[in-house]
């Protein structure tokens, strides 16, 4: 199908949703919780996380970008952003979460990420009941999307085991598409509700994109009895790297490029999955939050 056959399909689709929407106004609006994934470090998270949020901005959604990274903290750098305040100050009592939101030019807000963050397991109860109350903050958004920290580390696990949606990133590299087994092999292991969606990242070609990701839902079907959606891809572009160097949001430099192209299309993608009755809201995400880690104790 050639592009623009693809986005007139896009707009039938929109419209008969808005007609949809329309005739159930009354129902409550509950936030959408995406949490970004990967085996594998530095398959391309955070640039999917932020330009993917800026897209829905522009769809009219208000949204939040939440770093839940443990390790390196780098939402707000690719924004070119110095937060006074991170998710450190959350977890330590001196700041509420809605607090140490930061607006960006870019239309998204964004949550700045704390190493401080691998302490969550080790929490008092107390303590962490504070930090659960304060993800209801999450909710004056329509979309949060959480950018995790590579692997499945307890507080990844949570994250995206409380989410409606995870979108698991790899790349075509070997070493990456046994990662992204890895971790939706940990997910199956904690009989997991979550809609599990793949995006291939860094493709030559469509057909390698089709390839991978055939055999990631193909061995997840296989092995461990685990519905894996193709969300789509992401070629491999020089104007990813340029644009982190520059600070600037790849989306932001134009929309023409490759990347951005494929990005918007699994933005449109995910806007056209009706998953309405799914959506458990805030309520739904901080008790599954608190649940996981009760589980462990
Ligand atoms: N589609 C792409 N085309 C070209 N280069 C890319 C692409 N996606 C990501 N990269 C490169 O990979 C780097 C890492 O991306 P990013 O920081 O988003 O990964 P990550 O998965 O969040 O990493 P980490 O696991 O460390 O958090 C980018 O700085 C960029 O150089
Ligand atoms: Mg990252």
């Amino acid at each position: 199908m050639d592009q623009a056959s693809n986005l007139r399909q896009l707009a039938v689709q929109k419209k008969k949703k808005i007609t949809l929407v329309s005739t159930s106004v009354k129902k409550e609006r509950t936030t959408r919780i995406i949490a970004i994934a990967s085996g594998k470090g530095g398959v391309g998270k955070t640039n999917l996380a932020i330009n993917m949020g800026i897209l829905f901005a522009k769809e009219g959604k208000k949204v939040i970008v939440m770093d839940a990274d443990l390790g390196l903290a780098n939402v707000n750098i690719i924004l070119g952003i110095i937060p006074k305040y991170n998710l450190y100050h959350v977890l330590k009592g001196q700041k509420k979460l809605s607090e140490i939101m930061i607006d960006t030019p870019q239309g998204i807000k964004i949550i700045a990420g704390a190493s401080g963050f691998a302490k969550l397991a080790d929490m008092e109860d107390a303590q962490r009941n504070v930090f659960i109350e304060n993800l209801a903050d999450l909710s004056e958004a329509d979309i949060v999307i959480i950018d995790t920290g590579a692997g499945v580390s307890r507080n990844v696990l949570s994250f995206v085991m409380a989410a409606d949606e995870a979108i698991i990133v790899t790349t075509p590299e070997p070493t990456s598409i046994t990662d992204a087994y890895g971790i939706i092999k940990s997910m199956s292991a904690e009989s997991s509700q979550v809609d599990i969606k793949l995006v291939v990242n860094r493709v030559r070609d469509i057909g390698e994109a089709r390839q991978v990701s055939d055999r990631v839902i193909n061995i997840a079907g296989q092995f461990l009895n685990m519905k894996v959606e193709n969300l789509g891809f992401v070629y491999e572009d020089e104007i990813v790297s340029k644009s982190v160097i520059k600070q600037k949001p790849f989306v932001m430099v134009s929309s023409r490029n490759r990347a951005s192209i494929c990005v918007d299309h699994l933005v449109k993608r995910l806007l056209n999955i009706q998953i309405e009755e799914k959506t458990g809201g805030m309520k739904k995400f901080m008790k599954s939050f608190f649940s996981f880690y009760k589980n462990e104790e």
